[in-house]
């Protein structure tokens, strides 16, 4: 039976309350597919920074590189300047980590009503590619007389032959084995150096991928196409900024923030890959027990798939559908009245039902 070496990273907030509600359902999923968790938690956060000063101790990274992959609850408090827990910890991983592509699936499942008219499950099922280690967040740029009315903040962004291209083959690849469509998110009308680029690596790329046919759309109208013909999307590649704007609205379109997963990949496996759910850390509902878990069950189906399990993956993800298609379990941020621990156990139990055919481990007492 494989062990898996998995390093936990709570953080903050309703990271808090949704990791362990998945980590419990991901240990089940290794007892019914035959594979297991060897977890290591670690309280790195905005709480820690503040005990601390850092939110991360110095050999942080050094310490994760051991580990096979990581589950990230969220980070973020109020008090603390996102810039500080984002740039303390979350990026320093996917960088260092070369976790270049953020895979965020936006996909209408079984039981979600869409806000938007006449969707069905399956209307929506989209991957979106985000370029996840440079583009617009970079730390080059500065501010100048501070406080003065000369006062000026410049803010680079960064696009590499290397960064761009890879981004590119990973959505072409991907694209090729679903529906083979890909659209590619630009901006080369406004912004004059870097999209263009973009666009012009793009196609270069997509020459060497005749089954797939791409489309490059401007983010604005890309965005607004999103809601008017959201059934048309199959893989879309965007920057780093472009990517992360996208998915929120994405992840709305879809029923909610909070059922929305992502998955930080190292494509060759040379480091761990981190799984995540695209929301926060939401101080507003932090401590109710109320955060809708399914995000971060997601993103433990992503990280089932990157570590070879793909029919446990399918499972759990049938799982949560059946829960949310065949009751009214489901938390206030999809209309609902349940909490976390309800959502937690009907997903426990719909997994049950869900189990291999050949499975000879005992029915959960
Ligand atoms: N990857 C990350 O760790 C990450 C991502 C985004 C924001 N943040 C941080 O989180 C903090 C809050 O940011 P924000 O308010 O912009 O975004 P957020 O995603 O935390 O919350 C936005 C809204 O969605 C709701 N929501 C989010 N997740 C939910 C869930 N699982 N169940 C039910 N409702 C949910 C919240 O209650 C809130 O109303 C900030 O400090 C921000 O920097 C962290």
């Amino acid at each position: 039976m494989s062990t898996h070496r998995i390093a936990v990273l709570p953080g903050d907030g309703i990271g808090t309350e949704v990791v362990p509600a998945a980590q419990r359902i991901l240990e089940r999923a290794g007892d019914l597919f035959g594979f297991s968790f060897d977890w290591t938690e670690f309280d790195w956060s905005c709480e820690h920074y503040r005990t601390t000063g850092v939110m991360m101790p110095a050999d942080g990274l050094d310490r994760l590189a051991e580990f096979d992959q990581i589950f990230l609850g969220a980070v973020g408090a109020p008090g603390i300047p996102d810039h500080v827990s984002l740039w303390g910890l979350l990026i320093p991983i996917r960088r260092t980590f070369r976790q270049y592509i953020n895979l965020r699936p936006i996909k209408l499942l079984r039981g979600i009503d869409s806000p938007l008219r006449g969707v069905v499950p399956g209307g929506i099922d989209a991957l979106v590619v985000r370029e996840n280690n440079e583009g617009e967040y970079s730390e080059i740029g500065g501010r100048l007389y501070r406080g003065t009315p000369q006062e000026l903040a410049v803010q680079e962004s960064v696009f590499t032959r290397v960064g761009v291209e890879r981004a590119m083959h990973y959505a072409f690849r991907l694209a090729g084995g679903r529906r083979g469509k890909l659209a590619s998110a630009t901006k080369s009308n406004g912004i004059i150096h870097t999209m263009p680029f973009w666009d012009e690596v793009c196609r270069e790329v997509g020459g060497q991928y005749d089954d797939v046919e791409v489309e490059e759309l401007h983010i604005d109208a890309l965005a607004a196409m999103f809601v008017l013909r959201p059934h048309t999307f199959d893989v879309v590649v965007a920057s780093n900024l472009f990517g992360d704007i996208l998915t929120d609205l994405g992840a709305a379109l879809v029923g909610s923030i909070g059922i929305a997963p992502s998955a930080n990949l190292n494509p060759e496996r040379e480091y761990p890959s981190m799984f995540e759910p695209i929301h926060g850390s939401a101080p507003d509902i932090a401590g109710r027990g109320i955060a809708n878990p399914i995000g971060q069950i997601w993103s433990g189906v992503m990280m089932l798939d990157h570590l070879g399990h793909a029919a446990a993956a399918q499972a759990l993800l049938d799982a949560v559908e059946d829960v949310l298609a065949s009751s009214d379990v489901r938390t206030p941020d999809l209309g609902g009245k349940a909490d976390t621990a309800a959502v937690t156990a009907a997903v426990l139990g719909a997994l049950e039902d869900r189990r291999p055919a050949d499975s000879t481990v005992g029915v959960r007492g």
